[in-house]
This record gives C-alpha cells, sequence and structure tokens, in this order.
C-alpha cells in the first residue's frame, strides 16, 4: 500500500479531516489533507540521499483553521485578487466579499481551502488522490453551481502532477492553483533569498499598493523581474525599483512567454545549491505568481515544531491566469461557459544536482 489514511482531526462542526500520505518507490513522501486539498508535507533527498520536508505547514487543525497564508492548499474560485470584489457578466453585476483590505482575494471569506474535499484513492505504484468539492451557485457571490475535481498523483519519477477539472452550469469566472510554500533547504532553514529561480516569463504585472494590477504588462527586461536566466531571489530583491518595493518583495504575477499551452511544459525552476534539490514546473497554465512570503509574520500561528513564521522563509509558485483579469480586457481569459470544462496541469517535479 502506498497511502496511508490517518485521522488529522475534528473541526468545531464535527466533520472529521484525514490526512493521505502518498508513497512512491524511491521514498518520495506527499501529505494532503481533506480540508483545503492542502498539501502538508513533500519528503525528498538532497544529493546525498537525506530527506527533508519541503513545503511550509502547521502541525495542528487548529493552526490551519486559525492561521492565515493558505499553507498548501488548493484555492478558489478565483486564486488572487479581483479589485474591489466586483465584476460584470453578460451585463449583470456581482459582488464578491471583500477580505483583503478592498479587494476580494483567494476565494472570499470561506474560499476552498476552507472546505472539506471528499477524497477517492487510487492505490498503486504511483498513487493519486482523486478530490471533489461541489461549489454550489452563488457561493461566496459567484455564479454558477461548479463541480470541481482536483487530482494530485505522485509518479515514480518524483514529480507531484496537480490535475484541476471543473465545469459549471452558467457562466462564471475561475482561476484555481495550489498555494504551498516552498523552501529546497527545508522548511526549517533559513530565508529562500539564496534560491536559484528561473522563469520563462517576458513580462509581468506591476501593481498598485494594494496588489491590485494597473493593467500593464511590463517587459522584464532589464528590471529585476528578469529571471530567463537563473539567478538568485535574493540578488535583486532590495533594488531600488518601484513595483518591488510596492509589494514589499516579490508578490507578482509573471506572463510566460506565449501564454498558455496544450500540454504542460517546463516554465519554471527552483534550485538549492546547498542541498542540490532542485524543483521543476511544467504547467499549460498562462502565469505564475511569484510570492516570496512577504506577509509570514504571524506571531500566533508558528510553523511544524514551532518555528516562528519569518517573511522569505518560502517562496510559492501559483500557477494560475492573470490577477483581476475579468477586469482587464488586455488580459487572459478567465471565464467558464457551461458545457465548458476548465481543465489545467501542473507538475513540480524534484531532483538533485
Ligand atoms: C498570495 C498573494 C499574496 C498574499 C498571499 C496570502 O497568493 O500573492 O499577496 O495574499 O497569497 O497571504
Amino acid at each position: 500500500m502506498s497511502i496511508k489514511k490517518k485521522l488529522f482531526g475534528t473541526l468545531s462542526d464535527g466533520s472529521e479531516v484525514y490526512s493521505y500520505t502518498l508513497r512512491n518507490r524511491s521514498g518520495m513522501k506527499v501529505k494532503i489533507m481533506s480540508l483545503g486539498g492542502a498539501v502538508m508535507q513533500i519528503k525528498v533527498p538532497d544529493r546525498n540521499g537525506c530527506f527533508a520536508d519541503v513545503v511550509g505547514g502547521y502541525d495542528s487543525l487548529d493552526s490551519y483553521v486559525g492561521g492565515d497564508g493558505y499553507q498548501g492548499a488548493l484555492i478558489g474560485r478565483f486564486g488572487n485578487r479581483i479589485a474591489g470584489g466586483t465584476f460584470t457578466l453578460d451585463g449583470v453585476k456581482y459582488t464578491l466579499a471583500v477580505n483583503n483590505g478592498k479587494n476580494h482575494l483567494h476565494g472570499g471569506d470561506a474560499g476552498f481551502d476552507s472546505k472539506v474535499w471528499s477524497v477517492a484513492e487510487r492505490d498503486s505504484d504511483e498513487p493519486e488522490l482523486v478530490l471533489n468539492y461541489v461549489s454550489p451557485d452563488g457561493e461566496e457571490g459567484y455564479p454558477g453551481r461548479l463541480d470541481v475535481t482536483v487530482t494530485y498523483k505522485l509518479s515514480a519519477d518524483n514529480a507531484l502532477s496537480i490535475i484541476y477539472r471543473a465545469e459549471t452550469d452558467k457562466k462564471t469566472i475561475i482561476n484555481l492553483t495550489n498555494h504551498s510554500y516552498f523552501n529546497l533547504a527545508g522548511y526549517a532553514d533559513g530565508d529562500i533569498l539564496d534560491h536559484e529561480l528561473y522563469l520563462d516569463a517576458d513580462s509581468y504585472l506591476p501593481t498598485d499598493e494594494t496588489l491590485i494590477p494597473t493593467g500593464e504588462l511590463r517587459s522584464v527586461e532589464g528590471t529585476p523581474f528578469d529571471f530567463r536566466e537563473p539567478k538568485k531571489i535574493g540578488r535583486d530583491f532590495y533594488a531600488d525599483d518601484p513595483a518591488l518595493k510596492c509589494a514589499g518583495g516579490y508578490d507578482h504575477c509573471f506572463n510566460f512567454r506565449g501564454g498558455e499551452t496544450d500540454t504542460p511544459v517546463k516554465r519554471a525552476e527552483l534550485y538549492d545549491a546547498e542541498s542540490g534539490r532542485a524543483m521543476e514546473v511544467f504547467t499549460d497554465q498562462p502565469c505564475v505568481q511569484v510570492y516570496t512570503g512577504n506577509f509570514l509574520n504571524n506571531e500566533k500561528f508558528p510553523f511544524k515544531n514551532g518555528f516562528k513564521q519569518r517573511p522569505q522563509s518560502f517562496v510559492c509558485l501559483e500557477t494560475q491566469h492573470m490577477p483581476d483579469s475579468i477586469n482587464h480586457e488586455n488580459f487572459t481569459d478567465c471565464v467558464l461557459n457551461a458545457g465548458e470544462v476548465y481543465d489545467y496541469t501542473t507538475i513540480y517535479k524534484f531532483s538533485v544536482r
């Protein structure tokens, strides 16, 4: 058996939350829970064969419920921000929860990260978990009943695939992603400014001070946002750049060259020279939000093993469509019609060098 199911805790409404540990032949382990479909643990070897857990998270269910930051969770219906929490579709104005300053963030007050997903196990040498959540019409203000299935698959080559599929019964908007926080040296090991990052992105979206894109697609050329050749995240982190200062670090949508693809292609790579661990990101999505954990400072909710929250101790690579895209004609299309299938795949593949 390569999937182990365990009761993780019970929510205040009595629902039980289970964790599922997937293991492949080379010993890589990924732990995922039914609350928020969150990735709680990814254990991969370094170049000497020593395993470490390379994602952020908490020890207790209470912390996952009370803590912020969307640790490891599935995000929906709309990942990232929507300005003022409003948008118009076919002449109808929709009003969403405003849960981040004056904007809507990551699906609202009770986004997909806070839902208990139903989980089906497909055990084999390459174990899979199939998670399902049906969001009723009008939930958090969004139109349409949205039926979402997310499959996590751990392959023999140390790749974790996340396959997102959704269907609606009414025209709606959608932008699903996963909010895992990575530190390839291990979750307890300092900051990620020494990690090297490669991004196949030739432009990014500058934002206002509330982190809403201004509408401009700005070339990365000659800016701290140019990761087309791998460079340390910290190299230009403190550069005198208004877009970087405005967000308090990297917290921007990067647009992949040529936009979305039919099948996943390599778009990013993270590398920690000290441990030798590398993580390639393959996706068919058009963009990635690179977030260097600038808001990680909540003292009330220490991470696993009591580690204090610290900014820049992790980096998120959230593949997605452009934030606030419904309010910008020149942005990627986030509309899903009844009868269509939303279908994207992102693969985080671990190796050493
Ligand atoms: C990220 C977002 C950040 C912050 C974070 C959650 O996806 O880009 O600005 O909101 O989620 O704390």
